[in-house]
């Protein structure tokens, strides 16, 4: 196996996790609330991911903001960014090795975390 290197690398870890996502216990999230547009949220994924990965583009969406109206549908829950995570690095694993793929596992853990704090926080303060 070879490290994550190319944008066509990044297309292949995020179809494969999207798919996992699908259809695992936090499907419902992307696939009943928020209804989502496969073609337009899996290409900003990719920018998303290459920002986060090679810093050769700017993703210039809002990947916190973008999950608060989702935890008013339904509380976006701790044990849900376990499942998110432990998917994101069996999909890595699945296909990668090499210093990139781990920091993509770190790095994901780094916001899995603070998302998860900011969701909880959000629904006490409501
Ligand atoms: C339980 C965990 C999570 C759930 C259920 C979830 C769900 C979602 C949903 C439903 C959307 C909106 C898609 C759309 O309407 O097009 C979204 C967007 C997004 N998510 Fe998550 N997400 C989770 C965790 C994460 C994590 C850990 C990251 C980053 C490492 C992340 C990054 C993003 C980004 C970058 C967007 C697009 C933001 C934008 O539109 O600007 N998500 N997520």
């Amino acid at each position: 196996m070879e490290d994550i290197k190319t944008t066509h690398d990044i297309k292949i870890l995020v179809n494969a996790f999207y798919d996992k996502v699908k259809t695992s216990e936090i499907g419902f999230f992307f696939n009943d609330l928020a209804q989502v547009n496969w073609k337009k949220h899996l290409p900003k994924m990719y920018i998303f991911w290459e920002s986060v990965l090679f810093a050769t583009v700017k993703f210039d969406g809002n990947p916190m903001g973008a999950h608060y109206p989702i935890n008013e549908m339904a509380a976006m829950e701790k044990h849900h960014f376990e499942t998110w995570l432990k998917l994101w690095k069996q999909t890595i694993d699945e296909n990668f090795t090499g210093e990139i793929a781990d920091s993509a596992k770190t790095k994901a853990e780094n916001i899995a975390n603070l998302m998860a704090y900011k969701m909880e926080m959000a629904r006490k303060l409501s």
